[in-house]
């Protein structure tokens, strides 16, 4: 059985934000850049909460809106249904884990998955083509976290010993809403509207210096609307860890 490891939370010393600020001129003319990159942040799925004042982090804010992508309608109805039904022999295997004190999951069922059928893998090229730079290095196996309709997940940061730079998640089977809070600031937050059949992208800041989490029952409400209680998939490509993270 898998553990969720991945989520324990790791502190993360630098700070990225400024590494990225100062950096931000040198990365964009030395390495090439994924295509998500060059896509301006679309904001229509993000909502700063009312808690961080407009004038307060100005730059932050500009920043956050680059490193936490959403791409809507990123796959099509038949290809969520077909990476849903490759997955599934798997996930039917096992049963929703709730109530275990170290996770940061409530309500899930996890795989890992290293070969796809052809239409799969060809989708999941588009992913990896969108959000990693070419010659990224992913983690060879696909991570699938299916959240039971009664679940969520808790504000953790992904620990930089399993996962490098940029997260990608295809949001499959539901909608959900993600809310990333910043590490030492918390009024400083925002969420994100995970559309079914979207794809997320975070790296930078978005990865390192917010939590995420998926939020859950009565706190799942995107811009007044209680979004309705159902199971949901996500399949999620990471890339290696940074080596000076590996064991
Ligand atoms: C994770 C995670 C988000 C999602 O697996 O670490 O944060 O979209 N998942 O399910
Ligand atoms: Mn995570």
């Amino acid at each position: 059985m898998l553990t969720f490891s991945i989520l324990k939370k790791c502190k993360y010393k630098a700070s990225v934000y400024k590494l990225y600020k100062n950096l931000s001129v040198d990365v964009s003319q030395s390495r090439v850049r994924p295509a998500a990159e060059k896509l301006s942040g679309d904001t229509s799925y993000i909502e700063i909460l009312p808690s961080w004042a407009p004038n307060e982090e100005a730059d932050l804010r500009t920043i956050i809106l680059h490193h936490m992508h959403i791409l809507p309608n990123f796959v099509s109805e038949e290809e969520e249904a077909a990476l849903l039904a490759e997955v599934e022999p798997q996930l039917k295997k096992m049963r929703y884990e709730y109530d275990h004190w170290d996770n940061a999951i409530e309500g899930y069922r996890e795989t890992e998955r290293g070969k796809w059928n052809n239409q799969n893998e060809a989708v999941l090229s588009r992913v990896k083509e969108m959000a990693f730079a070419p010659k990224a290095e992913l983690l060879p196996y696909v991570h699938v976290l299916d959240l039971a309709a009664g679940g969520h997940i808790k504000p953790h940061v992904d620990a930089v010993r399993f996962c490098g730079d940029t997260i990608a998640g295809l949001c499959l089977a539901s909608s959900a809403v993600m809310r990333l809070t910043h590490e030492k600031k918390p009024h400083v937050a925002l969420d994100a509207l995970l559309e079914r059949r979207c794809l997320y992208i975070m790296s930078g800041v978005a990865r390192y210096d917010f939590s995420h989490a998926v939020l859950g029952g009565e706190h799942s409400v995107w811009r007044g609307d209680r979004l309705p209680r159902r199971r949901r998939v996500a399949i999620i490509c990471r890339e290696q860890p940074k080596a000076e993270h590996r064991q």
